[in-house]
């Protein structure tokens, strides 16, 4: 079969084309760890407000000074409302509802979870800058979701 030339360029130019592609999302995933969203740890939404992690929320530190936030998005609250923690050290938030789908976005930095009843959701992230931030719900979960926020209180690394 007679291929043009042109042709013949351009299909080895496509074809060239998929291979850096797929070979840049390879590289990408191994270099930078990459991997989908598969954290799926579950936790009773019937029980957790009774026994448990998230039967007392807060702030703990662990041995190693990591700082782990347990929070519950709950019916137009989050628990605890005001969640203090230090500025330039790893902090771990572990959230997750007894009722509906929430949502959790600190303003002002890339923190942006979908909390879903049954599920632990968990994000990482270090605060480098003190101040107040404002975290909302940011998934409509009934009449005074626009009340649903709380503030975390970034203070000065000691
Ligand atoms: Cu909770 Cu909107």
């Amino acid at each position: 079969m007679e291929v043009e030339r042109y042709e013949r360029y351009w299909m080895w130019a496509a074809t060239s084309m998929l291979v850096l592609f797929t070979g840049a999302i390879v590289a990408t995933a191994i270099a930078g760890s990459a991997h989908p969203p598969s954290h799926t740890e579950t936790v009773d939404p019937e029980t957790l407000t009774v026994s448990g992690e998230f039967a007392s929320p807060g702030v703990s530190v662990g041995a190693d000074g990591r700082v782990t936030v347990s929070m519950r998005a709950e019916f137009y609250v989050f628990r605890p409302a005001v969640v203090r923690v230090p500025a330039g050290r790893p902090v771990t938030f572990r959230i997750t509802s007894p009722d509906v789908i929430h949502g959790f976005q600190v303003v002002g930095t890339n923190i942006n979870l979908t909390v879903a009843p049954g599920y632990v959701s968990e994000v990482t992230t270090t605060f480098d800058t003190p101040g107040e931030y404002l975290a909302v719900c940011n998934e409509y979960c009934g009449l005074a979701h626009h009340l649903m926020q709380s503030t975390i209180v970034v203070e000065p690394a000691r």
